[in-house]
């Protein structure tokens, strides 16, 4: 199947990234968003990392300009009934996500096919709340999007050949490398990724390490290009509390379970970069740890 519009549902941190790839691939792209501040900010992170492209000389400001022509924003989900592929990048939570594929469902064409960017949920949960099941794939970015090279496909027990294909191709005409994943929670990267980063949140809380020696540890020592203290600030504490809940709930293995200091974090609202502070405060020139 040709892809020509593509819709994203979520300006966030990964539905940014995801529109931004896409109409610098020549896609039309409309991003949804809950209200006009939203789609402000989700405006305003794709200029910024299409700026950080034109600095770093990866695209020509012709071809920022270009692109940038190919991407509408709206608030309506009425306004992407027209979409051939449909990316959801929403918070993570499976209600939310049923909810806006329900919606889209009932009022897009037969072609148009649904794909999650969903970190932790089952794509078959999402696949079973529509009736073009067979058309429900994941299409998992890895983030920074327009950085990471991975996507991660999904499919259920009932996406289509078709389907399977058409999410494969649309990742390779982004640049990605696509890889088949399997449809259980955190696919494959985080069933390894989040583990590493709960147990390291783990060893904190138990005071065997202080955040910067626990991340100059793997970056010093690994190769790391950054700690995972500090990856838990860049992914979001929020989203990785989340995920942490789902992979628990779906393994119940304790390697999986949210530590209480995570918990606090969110609590509190220091959910990372998005907020400007985590385990580190981003307000000034470098990052400084901040006590847990
Ligand atoms: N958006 C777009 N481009 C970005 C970027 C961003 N947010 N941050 C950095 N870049 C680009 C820069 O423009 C630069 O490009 P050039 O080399 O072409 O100039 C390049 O990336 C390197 O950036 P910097 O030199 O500024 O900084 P860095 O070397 O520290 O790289 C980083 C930044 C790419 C984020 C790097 O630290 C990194 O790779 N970190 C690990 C990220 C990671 O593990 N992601 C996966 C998270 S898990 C996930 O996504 C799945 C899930 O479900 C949670
Ligand atoms: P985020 O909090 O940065 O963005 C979520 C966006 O969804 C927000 O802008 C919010 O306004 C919007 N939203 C919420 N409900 C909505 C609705 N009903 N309609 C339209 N927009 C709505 O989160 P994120 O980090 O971009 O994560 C989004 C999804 O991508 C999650 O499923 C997450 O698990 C997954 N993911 C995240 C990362 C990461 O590193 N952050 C990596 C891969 C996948």
């Amino acid at each position: 199947m040709t892809l020509q519009g593509i819709g994203v549902l979520g300006g966030g941190l990964m539905g940014s990234g995801i529109a931004e790839v896409a109409i610098r691939a020549g896609y039309d792209v409309r991003l949804l968003e809950l209200d006009d501040r939203a789609v402000e900010a989700g405006k305003e992170r794709i200029l910024r990392s299409l700026e950080r492209a034109v600095e770093g000389e990866k695209l020509s400001s012709i071809q920022r300009d270009e692109a940038l022509q190919r991407l509408s924003y709206t608030i309506e989900i009425s306004d992407l009934i027209d979409r051939d592929l449909i990316v959801e990048a929403v918070v993570e939570d499976l209600e939310v996500k049923r909810d806006l594929f329900r919606k889209l469902d009932a009022r897009c064409p037969e072609r148009t096919i649904l794909a999650s960017n969903t970190s932790s949920l089952a794509i078959t949960d999402l696949a079973a709340a529509v009736r073009r099941s067979d058309r429900v794939v994941g299409l998992h970015f890895f983030n920074p999007v327009p950085v990471m090279r991975l996507v991660e496909v999904v499919r259920t027990m009932v996406t289509s050949e078709a389907t399977l294909r058409t999410a494969q191709e649309f990742a390779t005409s982004l640049g990605k490398e696509p890889i088949l994943a399997p449809d259980s929670s955190g696919f494959l990267v985080n069933r390894l990724l989040v583990p590493f980063l709960l147990d390291t949140i783990r060893l904190l809380e138990a005071g065997v390490a202080g955040v910067e020696d626990l991340d100059k540890s793997m970056v010093l020592g690994c190769g790391h290009p950054m700690g995972p203290l500090a990856l838990c600030d860049f992914i979001g504490n929020d989203t990785l509390l989340r995920i942490a809940e789902i992979m628990f709930n779906e393994y119940r293995e304790d390697r999986y379970a949210p530590p209480p200091c995570l918990r606090r974090l969110v609590a509190i609202g220091r959910l990372g970069r998005k907020s400007g502070e985590g385990f580190y405060d981003y307000s000034g020139e470098k990052p400084v740890v901040l006590g847990v």
